[in-house]
């Protein structure tokens, strides 16, 4: 299979015909961060945190694919910055309450925000008024700290393939709905998948909470990107 020759902030990296830029990269050792994007899953480019620029133009590396001899900008202080403020903004569009929230320590969102440092955000904190719905037998869907990145939409369905999750309303309105009798059917390891694969702690699985003490979390351990990073030399 021939290979695609590109660069990223310099350094020379090799991908595959039909790879996206992210995939590549990481493939190289290289890190983009990303948050709405799940391995196996089509990729959305809902959140934009992986952008990165390509001769001056920014794409998203997740659904832009690779191309012979493309010069990829991923760490310019600018992009840094961009993404910090994305990561600043889900966090005061929401409710997130990660010392209370059962995927502390687990949460991709708290992981980036701890990747990049975040303080204090810069915008004001908009404290919205979301729901919260306990009343399916396995799942809690916790509004307030959903950030719409739809991958519950495309990942949790039943064993006739009808998604659980869907978007609802539009714009600011918009919120992603359960049904709560397609969502009573799902059984245990589906709603333990539902809770992983959401990226911030908006669906949780009932009945077993903290069942891994925090501290000994996935990102108590390894900070987010590390499994993907390799030291430059
Ligand atoms: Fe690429 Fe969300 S990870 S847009």
């Amino acid at each position: 299979m021939s290979k695609i020759k590109f660069s990223v902030d310099g350094r020379e990296c090799f991908g595959k015909p039909g790879q996206t830029i992210l995939e590549a990269a990481r493939d190289n050792g290289v890190y983009i961060p990303s948050l709405c994007r799940y391995e196996g899953l089509k990729p959305t480019g809902s959140c934009r945190i992986c952008t990165v620029r390509v001769g001056g133009r920014y794409m998203a590396a997740c659904t832009q694919p690779l191309s012979e001899g493309i010069t990829v900008e991923n760490t310019a202080p600018d992009l840094e910055d961009m993404r910090r403020a994305m990561i600043e903004m889900l966090f005061v569009g929401g409710n997130h309450m990660c010392p209370t929230c059962e995927k502390s320590g687990n949460c991709e969102l708290q992981a980036l925000a701890y990747r990049y440092q975040m303080l204090v955000p810069r915008f004001p904190y908009q404290f919205p008024l979301r729901t919260i719905d306990p009343t399916g037998p396995k799942l809690l869907v916790d509004h307030n700290r959903c950030i719409k990145c739809h991958r519950c939409v495309a990942m949790v369905k039943t064993k006739d393939g009808k998604s659980v999750f869907g978007p609802l309303y539009r714009s600011k309105r918009k919120k992603i709905g359960a049904d709560l009798t397609l969502a009573a059917g799902l059984t245990d390891d589906q709603a333990k998948k539902a809770m992983d694969h959401c990226p911030v702690g908006a669906i949780l699985k009932k009945e077993i909470g903290f069942a891994v003490p925090i501290g000994r979390r996935t990102y108590d351990k390894a900070p987010i990107g590390s499994d993907v990073e390799t030291p430059r030399t």
